[in-house]
C-alpha cells in the first residue's frame, strides 16, 4: 500500500513538473489577455480599468499571505471557474471563466471533440492560470 502511495506521488510530481513547464506561458499568457485588465500586469490589483468597477479587484500577490502561507488552490480555481458560491453568477464584479473556456473550446479543439474535451479543456486553461497565480505570491 506504503509503495503504491509513493509510487503515486512520484507519477503526480513528474507529471505536475512537465505540466509545469508547458502550463508557466500559458497560464501567463492568459492572464495577461484576460486577468491584467483588472488585476494588474503584477497580480497587484491595479489594472488600467481597476478605477471603473463598484468592486476594486483584489491583490492577487496575498492571496498565500492571507491564507496563513498555504496558497489556497481549491479557491482560486472556484473563484475562476466561477463555481464558487460567492454570488458569481448575481453579484460579483469577477468574471466566471469556466463556462467561457468550454465555450471556446470547439473553436480551438477542432470539430471531433466530445464532452470530456471540453471540460478538459476549460480545466486545463484555469489550471494554467491558477498556477501561473502561484508564482507571485508574496
Ligand atoms: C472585470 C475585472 C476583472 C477581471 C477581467 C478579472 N477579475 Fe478577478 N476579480 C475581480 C474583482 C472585482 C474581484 C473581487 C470579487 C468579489 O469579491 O466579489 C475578483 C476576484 C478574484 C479572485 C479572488 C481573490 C480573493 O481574494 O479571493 C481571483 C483568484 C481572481 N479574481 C482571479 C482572476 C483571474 C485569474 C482572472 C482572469 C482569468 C480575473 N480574475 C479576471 C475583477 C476582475
Amino acid at each position: 500500500m506504503k509503495s503504491v502511495l509513493v509510487l503515486a506521488a512520484t507519477a503526480l510530481a513528474v507529471s505536475t513538473s512537465f505540466a509545469a513547464a508547458q502550463d508557466a506561458s500559458i497560464g501567463a499568457a492568459e492572464y495577461m489577455n484576460s486577468c491584467a485588465q483588472c488585476h494588474g500586469a503584477s497580480g497587484e490589483g491595479n489594472g488600467v480599468i481597476a478605477g471603473f468597477l463598484t468592486k476594486s479587484p483584489p491583490n492577487l500577490t496575498l492571496l498565500q499571505k492571507e491564507n496563513g502561507g498555504v496558497f489556497p488552490f481549491s479557491a482560486v480555481y472556484n473563484t475562476i471557474d466561477g463555481t464558487s458560491a460567492s454570488g458569481v453568477h448575481g453579484t460579483s464584479d469577477m468574471p466566471a471563466w469556466g463556462a467561457r473556456y468550454s465555450a471556446k473550446a470547439g473553436e480551438q479543439l477542432g470539430f471531433d471533440y466530445t464532452g470530456a474535451d471540453v471540460e478538459f479543456f476549460a480545466r486545463a486553461r484555469i489550471l494554467a492560470l491558477v498556477e501561473f497565480i502561484s508564482t507571485f505570491q508574496e
